[in-house]
């Protein structure tokens, strides 16, 4: 049996209502939006990013935590009970995460843009709630899970992150404040790679492993070499964070061999995945998939020689570039636009009482090839204007990035609107009464 029979058996079951699962990717295009407009604001400062407070940390924020944290939460929550075969205890926590999450991170983020240390210290103090509640909502779920041991072992890895992100983040704002941190600058980078690789990373490897599966059809990876991966993974993370902290050069140029170790052969597994899969064609979100795996090995080797000082004076710009951008903003929009209309057939064909609802009924893809064209686009403009240290290319990339953020939020608008109930077809049934 492959993946996606045991995935999929029983899962309307344990679907989320639609209500609350899409309401984080609504939220998720929205920031993308906003995220692209930032950054045409602020295209000079972030291409020479060297850390601080300044509109230049509410761009990276807004993309961070607007667009990809609230994807990953909204994706986790619905996708972990499906994987874990455990529903969660209850739905109002979720939307309780939702109404501090989005909030808290608006606050920051405005307030980043115009620096006012005291709001910012309030917006994170917000959002690092909602992080934790979700981190609960995480553990309860995982402690549950019997099945799918790598997914779990990943997930408590993100979980361990997710927390040190929620009390990282918070102290640098407080710190604006307090000013008690003697070395804010080590601890903020420090901060980045717990988030970036830890949290964000270790969720995007752990989903990997169901989801990259699942859409080829073929059986999970092994079992082992899926372990082994994590284990390099883990210990790269927690290297890199303690090398950086403590000023430790031996130390990050050890978590950097482990974690392109642990990068090879996650990507070894996937492309095994996918050779093995009954499903070649995978279309336009999987073009987006690879070119992320491209980007993960690629940052990991820009933040080593910008550690050592040998990727240029916007080393580090070029590092949170391939990190946040290259990898992790185009894996999760690759997965999101697969697993968007993907869950809302889902939901369709229950409201249908089991009739399969089409994908192509529920929206045009056409907006995702202009997205991925822009995607790409903006990407490359950005890592010439890094390289070449020139604001103009970063500046039509920040022109070129919010067309593609717009015809995303259009599709996503599309799906949504497709769920909604219509004179033709039966209501969603909302299963909210727990
Ligand atoms: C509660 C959530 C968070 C809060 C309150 C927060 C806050 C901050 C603050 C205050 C800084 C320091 C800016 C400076 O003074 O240099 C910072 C830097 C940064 N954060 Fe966050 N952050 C959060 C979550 C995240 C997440 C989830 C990510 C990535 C996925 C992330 C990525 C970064 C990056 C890349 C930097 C720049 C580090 C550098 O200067 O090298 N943050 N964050």
């Amino acid at each position: 049996m492959t993946l996606a029979a045991s995935f999929l058996g029983g899962a309307s079951g344990r679907l989320l209502p639609a209500s609350i699962t899409f309401r984080f990717f609504g939220a998720a295009a929205a920031f993308h939006v906003a995220a692209w407009l930032v950054l045409l604001l602020t295209a000079e400062q972030l291409i020479r990013y060297r850390g601080g407070l300044s509109p230049a940390v509410s761009a990276l924020h807004l993309l961070v935590l607007g667009v990809l944290v609230t994807t990953a939460v909204g994706s986790a929550a619905q996708l972990l009970p499906v994987a874990t075969r455990r529903a969660l205890a209850a739905h109002w926590p979720v939307r309780l995460v939702f109404w501090m999450l989005i909030p808290g991170i608006t606050l920051m983020c405005i307030s980043m843009f115009f620096v006012k240390t005291r709001l910012v210290a309030a917006g994170a103090v917000l959002t690092a709630a909602g992080l934790l509640t979700f981190a609960l909502i995480l553990a309860d779920n995982l402690r549950r899970a019997g099945s799918l041991p790598v997914v779990a072992a990943f997930g408590w890895a993100a979980l361990a992150a997710l927390v040190a992100t929620a009390l990282l983040g918070p102290a640098l704002s407080l710190d604006y404040l307090t000013h008690v941190l003697d070395q804010h600058q080590v601890y903020a980078r420090a901060h980045a790679i717990v988030a970036g690789y830890g949290f964000m990373g270790m969720l995007a490897l752990g989903f990997s492993h169901v989801l990259v599966p699942m859409f080829a059809l073929s059986p999970a990876p092994g079992r082992r070499a899926a372990f082994a991966g994590f284990v390099a993974a883990v210990g790269a993370v927690v290297l890199a964070a303690i090398g950086v902290i403590g000023d430790l050069p031996g130390i990050v140029t050890v978590a950097s061999v482990l974690g392109l170790g642990a990068v090879a052969l996650h990507l070894t597994l996937m492309v095994r995945s996918l050779k093995a899969g009954m499903r070649r064609r995978l279309g336009l979100s999987f073009i987006l998939v690879r070119a992320a795996w491209i980007a993960l090995p690629a940052s990991i080797l820009a933040g080593f020689a910008a550690y050592y000082g040998h990727a240029g004076p916007n080393g580090p710009a070029l590092f949170g570039l391939l990190l946040l951008v290259g990898w992790l903003l185009t894996f999760l929009l690759g997965i999101l636009q697969r697993i968007l209309p993907f869950l809302a057939t889902m939901h369709a064909s229950s409201a249908r009482s089991g009739t399969p609802a089409r994908v192509s009924e529920l929206a045009s893809d056409s907006p995702l090839k202009l997205h991925a064209v822009c995607h790409a686009a903006a990407f490359g403009l950005l890592v010439f204007a890094i390289v070449r240290d020139e604001p103009g290319p970063a500046v039509l990339a920040a022109w070129i990035g919010l067309t593609g953020s717009l015809a995303f939020a259009f599709f996503a608008a599309n799906v949504i609107r497709g769920l909604l109930p219509s004179p033709h077809t039966p209501a969603i049934s909302h299963q909210d009464a727990r």
